[in-house]
């Protein structure tokens, strides 16, 4: 993955009829099924989106655009057996988007499932019209329709991609991706590479177990049965003998915490879920939830056909997720010192001035209803003594809170629950400034990692208004309740 794209095809389309202005998009990674399930009638319509959107004429190709279609795709996760999973372009893993900071990206979306769907950038500070969450910004992409996603990065980093609808099945059966913004001044390392973490709920002949088990979804989320980084069990990837490499981690797994280790080796944490530290931190052991990212860089050494192991550390044991393995430089090595990467431009926090929120999260597994159809509902979480578990209807509740424009918002965050939570916010970057549980050296976020019963502070000038989802990233704990939205206005 990451740059060594296996395959890279210009599929020119004339943007309009009399072949005034000719749009060329970059297919990368395709695979032959998603060039032939891309039919006429889909061809039309992009033809039809894109040349609406087309804000000036010429001869001129945007330089990131994407076709991105999701569809059935057979996958072979488990070797020599085949999974019926849902793929980007189907493929595992999906294509890597890649967009420039500051710059607009158009990503032409074709649903070719059975199912209704939406896609949602995660982490990017986008336009609500493209945030891609079902009733709350955008209608469900039926199947067979199209959808042309259009927006501009403010920030670079690693973000990811994801439906926002059927998340337990589209998430659970393959439809994560990763979202690389790059900096708009590409700092210097001599490799980048993208490490996608996700488990599969499988059974030995690669099959799919049930994705979800109500009694894990009341705790801590449902398993998967099978590890993958990449779509591989324990891979080995290649990079460059005393190169400067850059380690983008991405937890796309539906419910998993990782706790990222490099054992004593030395590395740095250079951005926490896409967002630039101050000053690159020491890496000890990182947990990333549901959803987090983490950029780590590490000099590796000199000698070629050595291995570097990235562990999972749980309790006192390390397990083994895959390893790197120097290999002679392809390119001479830049021999670039480490440095902070750049910050993205976020507005200044006022806390005199703030606004104070609260948010209680807890668990509600005793009190779920009996729904009037005499079915269980599934409601075992709640904020603030809500739970918003359906999406499947056009009826929004009203919003967890209504905040100003502009404003700084600070919010009390407590897990009042025997689980930990992922709470990610979209539309914003936070910032965590404290918390009861740990010492924080404030960092910018789109998703907290809450460890039971803590408490957090969180702050954020409200300056982009919609309607933005807040919820936990365990994707089931997400669908039975613990989730809901902000509205700035
Ligand atoms: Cu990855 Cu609602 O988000
Ligand atoms: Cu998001
Ligand atoms: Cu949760």
């Amino acid at each position: 993955m990451g740059q060594s794209f296996k395959q890279r095809i210009n599929l020119k389309l004339q943007a309009n009829t009399n072949g005034a202005s000719t749009l060329t998009l970059n297919r990368r990674q395709l695979v032959k099924s998603s060039l032939a399930s891309i039919g006429l009638a889909t061809l039309s319509a992009c033809r039809f989106n894109l040349s609406k959107a087309e804000p000036t004429s010429g001869n001129e190709a945007p330089q990131y655009d994407y076709i991105l279609t999701a569809e059935p795709s057979p996958l072979e996760i488990l070797p020599g057996k085949t999974t019926p999973g849902l793929g980007f372009n189907g493929q595992f893993p999906a294509p890597v988007i890649r967009a420039q900071q500051g710059k607009a990206i158009r990503i032409l979306f074709v649903n070719n499932l059975s199912q209704a769907t939406t896609i949602h950038w995660h982490g990017i500070r986008i336009d609500i019209k493209m945030d891609g969450v079902p009733f709350l910004s955008q209608a469900p992409v039926q199947p067979g329709e199209t959808f042309l996603y259009e927006f501009v990065c403010p920030d670079a980093g690693t973000f990811w991609y994801h439906p926002h609808m059927h998340s337990v099945e589209q998430l659970g059966k393959g439809l994560v991706g990763a979202l690389i913004v790059d900096e708009a001044e590409a700092p210097e390392f001599d490799a980048d590479l993208v490490i996608g973490l996700k488990d599969w709920r499988l059974d030995k002949q690669g099959q799919f177990l049930p994705l979800s088990i109500p009694r894990h979804a009341a705790r801590a989320g449902t398993l998967g049965t099978v590890e993958s980084v990449n779509g591989e069990q324990r891979p080995t990837l290649l990079a460059p003998a005393g190169g400067l490499v850059r380690l983008r981690f991405l937890n796309m797994d539906s419910s998993r915490v990782y706790h990222l280790s490099l054992k004593d080796l030395d590395a740095h944490i250079i951005a926490i879920d896409g967002s630039p530290v101050a000053k690159p931190r020491p890496l000890v052991t990182h947990d990333m939830g549901a959803g987090m990212r983490l950029d780590v860089a590490i000099r590796l050494t000199k000698e070629v056909g050595q291995d570097i192991v990235i562990y999972d550390k749980k309790g006192r044991g390390y397990f083994e997720l895959c390893r790197l393995q120097t290999e002679a430089p392809k390119q001479a090595l830049l021999n670039t010192e480490l440095r902070a990467l750049a910050p993205n431009p976020l507005p200044s926090l006022k806390l005199e001035e703030a606004q104070h929120l609260r948010f209680e999260f807890e668990w509600a597994g005793a009190l779920s209803p009996v729904g009037h159809d005499g079915k269980v509902d599934q409601t075992f979480w709640t904020i603030n003594r809500r739970a918003w578990a359906g999406m499947h209807s056009g009826t929004l509740p009203a919003p967890l809170a209504v905040v100003p424009l502009g404003k700084t918002i600070v919010m009390e965050l407590h897990n009042a629950t025997p689980h930990g939570h992922p709470i990610h916010m979209h539309g914003i970057i936070f910032t965590v400034l404290s918390s009861d549980k740990r010492t924080i050296d404030p960092f910018q976020t789109d998703t907290v990692l809450l460890e039971r019963n803590e408490r957090a502070t969180i702050a954020f000038v409200a300056d982009n208004p919609g309607r933005w989802m807040f919820h936990c990233h365990v994707i089931e704990h997400m669908k039975t309740g613990l989730m809901g939205y902000i509205t700035i206005a």
